[in-house]
């Protein structure tokens, strides 16, 4: 416990899943939380029970973001880590899925990660370094049956993932990736009608061993890790059983 006393740390995507599993574990390490999410019922809701804040936040929205920052500075005086959690899924492959379905996941997984960064950037930098978590999938290590948009939105958050480490690192800013494999949320229940076979570990994963993980990116306990790739995914990418 405490192993993020004193972080101000916005989680985008919080109001559910992962996201609203992330926020706990923060606040019960001692984070400072912004729940930023569009679902304002649930993020609320959260907010009250953890002794959070609740931003509405449209991922997509450049001025948002801006907006976002600026109120969590104000709140509670920095921003030392963002986790990018807010993402969806569209299904449809090389030939059914439609131009429409590809740009709407590219600009909420990709573009969304992309602004994040760049909104928080300055406010790390105020407060002296921070850490970055992007949330990206198994489906940015391989391909995906019918997953073709969401599998190249995840796979471009894992590339901007290394060149934004590379570019922050002079500030002190670390940037990581996060890429779980099959967890039991409300997005994976599409998910796992899809998905064939059982991981090496023998069971679908939970939100709070994802969770474990990006706490321990988001505290200086991972103070030289930078531009790397965590997958939590119970073996399932490790290769042929
Ligand atoms: N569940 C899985 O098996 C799995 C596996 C690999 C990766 N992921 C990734 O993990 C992340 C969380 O997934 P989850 O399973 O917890 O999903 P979820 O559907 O339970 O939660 C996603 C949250 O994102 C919010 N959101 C959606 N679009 C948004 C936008 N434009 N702006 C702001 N918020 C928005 C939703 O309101 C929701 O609260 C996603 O990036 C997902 O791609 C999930």
């Amino acid at each position: 416990m405490g192993r993020l006393r004193g972080k101000s740390a916005i989680i985008t995507g919080a109001a559910s899943g992962m996201g609203a599993e992330e926020a706990r574990v923060f606040a019960a390490e001692g984070a400072r939380v912004t729940i930023a999410d569009v679902d304002d019922g649930a993020g609320e809701r959260l907010a009250k029970e953890i002794g959070a804040r609740f931003h509405h936040l449209d991922v997509t929205d450049a001025a948002g973001w801006e907006a976002l920052v600026t109120s969590a500075e104000n709140a509670y005086g920095t921003v030392d880590v963002l986790v990018n959690n807010a993402g969806i899924v569209v299904w449809g492959g090389v030939t059914d899925l439609t131009e429409v379905d590809l740009r709407r996941v590219l600009d909420v997984n990709t573009i969304g990660v992309f602004l994040g960064m760049r909104a928080v950037a300055p406010a790390m930098e105020r407060a002296g370094g921070g850490s970055i978590i992007n949330i990206g999938s198994t489906s940015g290590l391989v391909g995906g049956p019918k997953a073709l948009g969401y599998s190249a939105s995840k796979w471009a958050v894992r590339g901007m993932t290394k060149a934004a480490a590379l570019d922050l690192a002079p500030k002190n800013i670390r940037v990581n990736a996060v890429h779980p494999g099959l967890i039991r949320t409300p997005m994976s229940g599409a998910a796992a009608d899809r998905t064939s076979g059982t991981p090496p570990l023998g069971r679908i994963g939970t939100p709070a061993e994802v969770a474990a993980v990006v706490v321990h990116l988001a505290s200086d306990d991972s103070g030289y890790t930078t531009g790397a790739d965590h997958v939590v995914d119970g073996g399932r990418t490790a290769g042929w059983t």
